[in-house]
């Protein structure tokens, strides 16, 4: 059974999209259908840099939380183009995407920066969302588990027990993102296990039990309305990192309000 306990996470990576008048649209669409709302998932939005400061006045006040798809490591210097952790926290940034398969594929970061990044944002009190995920070549050869397996534990590091508290993980097989094909939700629900299983092998809380089982996991690939309910079933998937459904009112709402019967389902267990 998913543990109740676990935060139950819908989160909205918008990309490259969206310029400062329809982010402000979309974010105020999205505060206004949860308003008011009770046993809500926890909702994060992650809008592009250039309209975080318009999106985190829009929600201000509301029950929905304000990320960043990325960051650097350092805190400033020399490294033009980037944008450090407290420059995040300097516009009310509260969760940032670490690892995601599009900065592994296209802007070349590796287990060994998001190792980095992930110690970088525990650092500054900025909550981690780390991605992990194989690609459809990986999973032809059977490597899902071995490079799952690798990505988490070198994503985690050098960490203490207590920098698990804040942490979230997303397991986004590279091949489901924006392709429309979803994983089959058994199959998902069986690399999150894997992937908490990974932590527990590692990480035990003082009292000596795994923490794994503490840290919340989503699905991300292709996530939409349709696909949500049976997703949200399985025991070791605690939410959705979703890009394409993310990017209207319409597709994202719905998505929240499969968590919150799922949340009001458990509650009653
Ligand atoms: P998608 O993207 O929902 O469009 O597949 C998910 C992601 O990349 O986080």
């Amino acid at each position: 059974m998913s543990n109740p306990k676990r935060s139950k996470i819908i989160a909205g990576n918008w990309k490259m999209h969206k310029n400062r008048a329809e982010a402000k649209a979309l974010a105020e669409a999205i505060a206004k259908g949860v308003q008011g709302e009770k046993d809500l998932p926890v909702v994060v939005l992650f809008p592009p840099f250039t309209s975080i400061e318009a999106v985190g006045s829009v929600i201000k006040g509301s029950s929905v939380n304000l990320g960043a798809q990325n960051m650097d490591n350092h805190d400033s210097g020399a490294y033009t183009g980037e944008v450090s952790p407290p420059m995040l926290l300097d516009v009310g940034v509260e969760y940032v995407l670490i690892g995601h398969s599009e900065r592994r594929q296209y802007f070349g970061e590796t287990n060994a920066s998001v190792n980095l990044k992930l110690k970088a944002a525990l650092k500054h009190g900025l909550k981690p969302v780390v991605c992990v995920g194989e690609s459809l070549d990986e999973r032809d050869n059977n490597l899902t588990d071995a490079v799952v397996r690798r990505q988490v534990g070198a994503a985690l590091a050098d960490l203490e027990v207590s920098d698990l508290k804040t942490l979230v993980v997303a397991y986004e097989p590279v091949w489901a993102i924006g392709t429309g094909k979803t994983c089959e939700s058994p199959e998902a629900n069986r690399v999150c296990a894997l992937i908490r299983a990974t932590i527990n092998d590692v990480f035990r809380s003082e009292e000596g039990a795994p923490a794994g089982d503490s840290v919340p996991i989503l699905y991300g690939g292709s996530v939409k309305p349709s696909t949500i309910d049976e997703q949200l079933e399985q025991s070791d998937l605690d939410g959705a990192l979703v890009g394409g459904a993310s990017l209207t009112a319409d597709d994202f709402l719905p998505l929240i309000k499969s968590a919150q019967k799922r949340i009001r389902s458990l509650v009653k267990i």
